[in-house]
């Protein structure tokens, strides 16, 4: 129903008004929320141009207020800002800092709320649950603020987290969007296609992060795009690079660092593997899969010499796998 989804977007964002409010103007939102961003680096400008918000530690704050300005319970419900449970109502992200999701257009869609502890009992962040408005699955986080950038730099940065978005757009680098952990979809690549055929994939510099960079590569490869893959040191997420980065310092990492997803994969077979001739072929195989996702027939040829140049086995045996591979996709 139109009415109904207009109505959800409304209490959005209004929401979204009413978390910045009380991060800006009340004692427990400047004392608790704003010294939380204030401690991560980010600046009253960068907290305004993101909608940064804070939900005050009190069970039914948000509700009450949006109640008695006439928001429905029925759409406070339906968004998941309020847990509505036997008659009684809670704030979903009571004592949370607050990220709003928008859409393309800048409507918000929904909010990721962070503990402002590093308490490895709860979970760190929070998110709006799926609804006629929000499809995780669907956004990216951040995409309102960099579509332009995007467009004009011809190149989009893909980055995990909220705040790695965040932080890079206070370095001056306004072309990045998050998958929000997820796993990346279709959908969310094709709204980066609609702006650039070109992704750089900056995931966190650990076990995780390098795992999700390598599921990543197939999807964007096969939604017809270029994919280039720059990784961080041990430990580092973008945000905690950037932030202790100056900015020439940062554009030249990135420049520098930014592999080609086949140089990327080979350069994993050097740390790993390079005296390990079975792990070696399957490095091999699994870069043929990658260039098998590759449906332009004159970029497959210009891969299928590369990783033989690289990897140092003949073409015909690379060109003859991506042949059963594709006969195995039909
Ligand atoms: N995430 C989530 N729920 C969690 C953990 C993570 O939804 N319990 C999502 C968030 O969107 C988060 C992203 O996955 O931004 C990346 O996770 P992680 O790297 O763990 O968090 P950071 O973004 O680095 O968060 P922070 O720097 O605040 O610790
Ligand atoms: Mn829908
Ligand atoms: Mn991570
Ligand atoms: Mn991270
Ligand atoms: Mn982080």
């Amino acid at each position: 129903l139109a009415n109904e989804k207009e109505s959800m977007y409304l209490v959005s964002e209004f929401a979204s008004k009413y978390f910045q409010n009380v991060l800006l103007n009340t004692e427990e939102g400047k004392a608790i929320g704003l010294t939380y961003f204030k401690e991560r680096g980010f600046t009253n400008e960068t907290i305004k141009k993101f909608n940064l918000g804070y939900s005050p530690d009190v069970w039914d704050a948000f509700t009450s207020e949006a109640l008695g300005k006439g928001y429905k319970l029925e759409f406070l419900d339906k968004t998941g800002l309020t847990i509505v449970k036997e008659e009684k109502q809670f704030d979903r992200f009571k004592g949370r800092v607050m990220f709003p999701i928008q859409s393309m257009s800048g409507r918000v869609l929904g909010f990721g709320g962070r503990i402002l502890t590093n308490d490895k009992k709860a979970a760190k962040y929070l998110n709006s649950p799926e609804s006629e408005i929000y499809h995780k699955s669907k956004i990216l986080y951040g995409i309102y603020h960099a579509k332009q950038a995007i467009a004009k730099q011809n190149n989009c940065y893909l980055v995990e987290g909220y705040t790695d978005v965040i932080q890079f757009h206070q370095a001056g680098i306004e072309n990045v969007v998050a998958s929000s952990g997820t796993a990346l979809t279709p959908d969310q690549i094709n709204l980066v296609k609609r702006l650039t055929p070109n992704m750089t994939v900056l995931f966190d510099g650990d076990a995780a992060g390098l795992r999700a960079s390598i599921r990543g590569i197939d999807l964007i490869l096969e939604a017809g795009m270029n994919v280039r893959v720059c990784a961080f040191p041990d430990g580092e997420d973008p945000d905690s690079f950037a932030k202790k980065t100056p900015y020439e310092e940062l554009v030249a990492y990135l420049e520098n660092n930014a592999k080609d997803f086949i140089q990327f994969k080979a350069s994993l077979l050097m740390d790993e593997a390079k005296n390990d001739p079975i792990k070696k072929a399957d490095l091999i195989r699994d870069m043929v899969v990658s260039i098998s996702k590759i449906s332009d027939r004159i970029k497959r040829e210009v891969y299928i010499q590369e990783c033989s140049r690289i990897m140092d086995i003949s073409e015909d045996v690379l060109f003859n796998t991506l042949a059963q591979l594709d006969k195995k996709d039909l």
